[in-house]
């Protein structure tokens, strides 16, 4: 093995050959931009809105609404790195395809492990969340289903040794018990994942067309959930703006993320698209450029409706009405959050197998994963064991722990996006050539004084305004360690991307994208960095066993 074959590309061209011009696929291509807007709208609003949200404003306070416009801009950025890419290399693989070509193999596979965590592990929250809201709507048609059956093990076992009263300890105390063992299982999210498989195994067009449906109604119900809130905020919620610090602002920020999370999987359908190097790229921006918008509207109004100190609950939306005593907007906040959380089981169970698929043709997971469901014209095969990533871990996790581990996974691999962009070879210049003609193409913003100027005046403010952060952030005991490490690499990533920009000119906007994403990093607890490392160790383990001897650079396939 020599280190320069670690870091072996695949060549656009063979990707082209593959799949994006058209030619070689065998997947349907039904998709427009409309479609593709809508495909990146129902991924966006989703468990982060209707349930992570609660916690975010709980710890943040009205001043939540920063962390929203900082996401915001994180994801914006990165978007425009998605669609500079997603218009060079239009096949399926999302980043994983896009760090084939600028990093090489071994940043591809770890890119491709850590998307796992996004589409896989992200639905398990969100399967976790749709069940909460699914049940309540049970509740309010008299169905009521046995505690143990409505929360995951974790939680109840959290509960009990917590003495926490509530559902969890509920469920610890009446659940049955077979040789000791107590049976408590989320049956909801479980079985929303088994008709998920099945909807996403059987087709893209059916999918597609449930998908846009609960897209509309989704919009729909947020537009009245906000035009209602509106009758009912009132402005002294607004203060104190920042009731813990910008410290209680950022560690909302897994969970403000996670809300963001969803944009990028419509560049996993490049197959599927009519034309994709015309519309992938504006598909991912008008959905996240119209799910912004929705979301400052939306975090105005909740902040300003209750105190923040009432929104530590899991459905947010409804208790706000609840609180007021809107009882006909519960119901159908609890409905549209269903249909809202469906629609983004649909896409990222969509985008899991598609990656594996390009994976697989890569030969860095076995054959199977890239075959083709004959009739349904699907990737069948990784479709079901998909079901099967979503599904087991159920039975094991809690929520919490899932929103963490998604977000900070999600991040990293924006933040090899954004720096795979930089390592892009320049596009040619002419406007008018039948290879530039209708694609995509990221403004070119030289960073070499700006960059720096941004981060002299950052710095400055900081220094200026928080006298005491640098004294803070930069001493290193036993308990703050964990805590202050990332924000000493990310000013020391700051000083070595300012001097780069400088240097060679880079792009302003992938430059920010990056060290967008990698600020949020710097909010993620130590512990995340612990489980997210032992995550990266694992995948090495099976890239060095398995991938990098098949891999079809090794066999000179390509
Ligand atoms: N953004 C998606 C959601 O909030 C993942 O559910």
């Amino acid at each position: 093995m020599s280190f320069k074959s670690l870091f072996r590309k695949k060549s656009t061209t063979v990707i082209l050959s593959q799949g994006g011009d058209g030619e070689h696929t065998s997947l349907n291509k039904v998709l427009s931009v409309r479609d593709l807007t809508f495909f990146g709208i129902a991924a966006i609003i989703g468990g982060g809105t209707f349930s992570a949200i609660g916690n975010a404003c709980f710890s943040g306070g009205p001043g939540v609404i920063l962390l929203y416009i900082i996401c915001a801009i994180a994801c914006g950025f990165t978007a425009m790195c998605y669609a500079e890419f997603a218009a060079r290399v239009p096949v399926s693989g999302s980043a994983y395809t896009y760090a084939y070509v600028s990093f090489g193999e071994l940043f591809a596979w770890i890119i491709g492990w850590a998307l796992l965590m996004e589409y896989s592990i992200g639905n398990i929250y969100i399967a976790f969340s749709w069940s909460g809201y699914f049940t309540n709507l049970l509740d309010g048609f008299g169905m009521h289903l046995p505690e143990w059956l409505t929360i995951n093990y974790k939680a109840s076992h959290l509960a009990f040794n917590d003495a926490k009263i509530g559902e969890g300890l509920t469920a610890w105390n009446t659940a049955p018990q077979i040789g000791g063992l107590r049976i408590i299982f989320d049956l909801p999210a479980v079985l929303v994942n088994v008709f998920i498989t099945w909807l996403v195994y059987k087709g893209t067009k059916e999918s597609r067309n449930i998908s846009n449906l609960m897209v509309t109604i989704k919009l729909a119900v947020i537009v009245l959930i906000i035009v209602v809130g509106l009758f009912y905020i009132d402005i002294e919620n607004w203060t104190p703006f920042m009731p813990n610090g910008f410290g209680g602002v950022m560690a909302g920020v897994s969970a403000v993320f996670f809300a963001y999370i969803g944009f990028d999987a419509v560049s996993t359908l490049a197959e599927e698209c009519k034309n994709p190097q015309r519309d992938l790229p504006r598909g991912m921006i008008y959905s996240l450029i119209i799910c912004t918008i929705v979301y400052i509207i939306l975090a105005l109004v909740l902040t300003g409706m209750v105190s923040y100190s009432l929104l530590g609950v899991t459905d947010p939306l409804a208790e706000i009405f609840k609180i007021k005593g809107v009882k006909w907007m519960m119901f159908i906040v609890s409905i549209a959050a269903v249909v809202a959380m469906t629609s983004v089981l649909i896409v990222f169970q969509m985008g899991q197998p598609r990656i594996w698929m390009t994976m697989s043709r890569d030969g860095l997971l076995p054959k199977r994963f890239s075959s083709i469901h004959p009739k349904y014209k699907t990737p069948g095969f990784a479709t079901i064991i998909t079901g099967f990533v979503v599904g087991v871990p159920m039975f094991f996790t809690d929520e919490n722990f899932i929103l963490d581990f998604t977000s900070i996974g999600t991040l990293f691999a924006f933040v090899l996006v954004c720096g795979g962009v930089l390592m892009l070879p320049a596009q040619k210049k002419d406007e008018n050539s039948e290879e530039t003609k209708g694609k995509f193409r990221m403004p070119y913003i030289n960073a070499k004084w700006i960059f720096p100027a941004i981060i002299l005046v950052a710095f400055t403010s900081v220094f200026y305004f928080i006298p005491d952060f640098f004294s803070s952030k930069f001493t290193f005991t036993s308990d703050t360690i964990g805590g202050n490490l990332p924000m000493l690499v990310f000013f020391i990533l700051c000083i070595v991307i300012a001097v780069l920009s400088f240097t060679k000119k880079l792009s302003l906007i992938p430059v920010l994208g990056l060290i967008s994403c990698c600020y949020l990093l710097t909010g993620m607890a130590p512990s995340n960095w612990i489980w997210f490392s032992i995550w990266l160790a694992v995948g090495l383990v099976v890239y060095f066993l398995y991938s990098y001897k098949n891999s079809n650079l090794a066999k000179n396939k390509e």
